[in-house]
């Protein structure tokens, strides 16, 4: 009943949606041919915010695919807007809103735990680029779609966050269109960032772009490594013990030896490794730890979806729990992590206000109910194979996240075989203070960041920034 109410005030808000906005449109379009900068989209005021920022910023929407209207954020640099580079950032899911990267991650402000106050956040790669935070795909957070068609899989969604950059350049801000740009995202953004730089690079001839690189962080590169590495993972951070692993070894890997050669622990002919290796998921997901940070508190086991989803598959076939083990599913707020002050902040009238966001729009969530997503792959390798040759790319991994581990997109880039050009050492920033690992290969650079979990700038925002910069400048690390 709640769900079939909401959906008649959703299809009404969006047809008085659509009429306003294709009279907006028409206005829009005349003015800004040459002025740029959309003025209307500029945030004038936040609410919370008690100081006074050295840099623009703009909310408004992008036009995705037809019908689908992008919510966006921009940043400019606080640093030389006119010449520092364009950075689109994705947050993942697939579901999640990049607004949980703009105000608790990278963004140059974040919301304090009281849901009502913003502090400055001095790491913020708006020092260094203009950053364009964009909630996609339609349906997630305040984007939405005019027809309430919220069904998308990683081919869609890619084409449609091509237009939105279209639109971007061409509409929105044609003053950047020859800055350098740099595609980047973090988790199921593995997916859409190298499905998008495809894109992008596809459309070069019709629509030239000045892109550089793209930037990932703890995303997923391929679902079998990542789950044969999480149960290395596991096993050497003390999670299982002897008894475990020795079954996990003695079934799951051929002749009985652990390696990444040897090993799949996703081998559903093999009922004794599916066993073994059920128990082994369950103590990662299972909820009672921080699946994102490995040393992190778990605040908020109840509220966890992925838990309950967990908990109903008991009694459920192994191997039907074995797939949808594969995919994230979109959930409501990820487990052990406490979202409610941002979700809070976000969902104020006020905050609304300021952002330009449109009335009628369900309530924001840090990830989205309504996205029906059907992911088209569960290996980005032909697109790595595509992409190296043309295009910079960093790939970075906070080394205590169990969501996407370090050791699977460590093996997945190392088994493309690329030419090394750096042997891996070990990185630093602020004088002494290790910041983690890098390998260079070809065009690609591997980095892990010291004790920091699935969202590496929030956990460790000086390394954070160290990296970023040092990738898109194309100094050392
Ligand atoms: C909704 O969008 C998807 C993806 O673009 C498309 O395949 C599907 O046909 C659309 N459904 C409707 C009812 O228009």
């Amino acid at each position: 009943m709640p769900s079939f109410l909401t959906f008649f005030m959703l299809q009404d808000s969006h047809k008085r949606m659509k009429t306003r906005l294709s009279i907006g449109l028409l206005v829009i379009a005349a003015i800004h041919c040459v002025s740029g900068a959309p003025e209307e989209d500029e945030i004038t005021y936040l609410p919370g915010l008690g100081y006074t920022l050295p840099f623009r910023h703009y909310s408004g929407y992008l036009t995705g695919s037809e019908g689908k209207q992008l919510h966006y954020w921009f940043t400019e640099s606080s640093n030389n807007p006119s010449t520092d580079p364009v950075m689109l950032w994705l947050n993942g899911g697939p579901g999640c809103s990049s607004l949980l990267g703009l105000f608790t991650e990278l963004g140059p402000y974040r919301i304090n735990k009281d849901g009502k106050t913003l502090s400055e956040n001095v790491y913020s790669w708006n020092t260094v680029a203009n950053i364009l935070f964009l909630e996609a795909p339609a349906c997630v957070g305040y984007s939405y779609d005019l027809n309430n068609n919220c069904t998308t899989d990683d081919e869609e969604t890619a084409l449609s966050n091509y237009n939105a950059l279209k639109d971007f350049f061409t509409n929105k801000f044609p003053e950047y269109r020859n800055n350098e740009l740099f595609l980047s995202g973090e988790s199921y953004a593995g997916i859409y960032v190298p499905t998008l730089t495809i894109r992008v690079l596809e459309g070069m001839q019709d629509f030239p772009l000045n892109l550089q690189g793209f930037a990932i962080g703890n995303g997923i590169t391929s679902w079998d490594y990542s789950n044969n590495g999480n149960i290395f993972f596991g096993y050497y951070h003390g999670l299982y013990g002897d008894t475990l692993w020795g079954r996990l070894v003695k079934n799951c890997c051929e002749g009985g030896v652990a390696s990444k050669e040897t090993c799949n622990f996703l081998d559903l002919t093999n009922i004794a490794c599916v066993y073994a290796s059920n128990e082994a998921f369950s103590i990662i997901y299972g909820g009672k730890l921080n699946t994102y940070n490995l040393y992190g508190e778990c605040v908020t086991p109840s509220r966890s979806f992925l838990t309950r989803y967990m908990a109903d598959l008991k009694g459920l076939g192994m191997s039907q729990y074995f797939e949808l083990n594969r995919v994230e599913r979109p959930g409501i707020t990820p487990p052990c992590v406490d979202y409610d002050y941002v979700i809070d902040y976000i969902n104020s009238p006020e905050f609304q206000d300021a952002a330009h966001i449109p009335y009628g729009l369900p309530a924001w969530d840090v990830c989205s109910d309504y996205v029906d997503y059907h992911p088209n792959y569960d290996s980005m390798e032909a697109q790595y194979k595509y992409l190296v040759p043309r295009v910079r790319g960093l790939v970075f991994s906070g080394d205590i996240d169990m969501a996407c581990n370090f050791l699977g997109a460590e093996w997945f880039i190392e088994d493309l075989n690329l030419e090394v050009v750096e042997k891996r050492r070990m990185w630093f920033y602020s004088e002494n203070t290790a910041g983690g690992f890098v390998k260079r290969f070809q065009n690609l650079d591997l980095l892990t960041v010291l004790g920091a979990g699935h969202m590496v700038p929030e956990d460790k925002p000086e390394a954070a920034l160290k990296l970023i910069t040092s990738f898109i400048q194309g100094r050392d690390y």
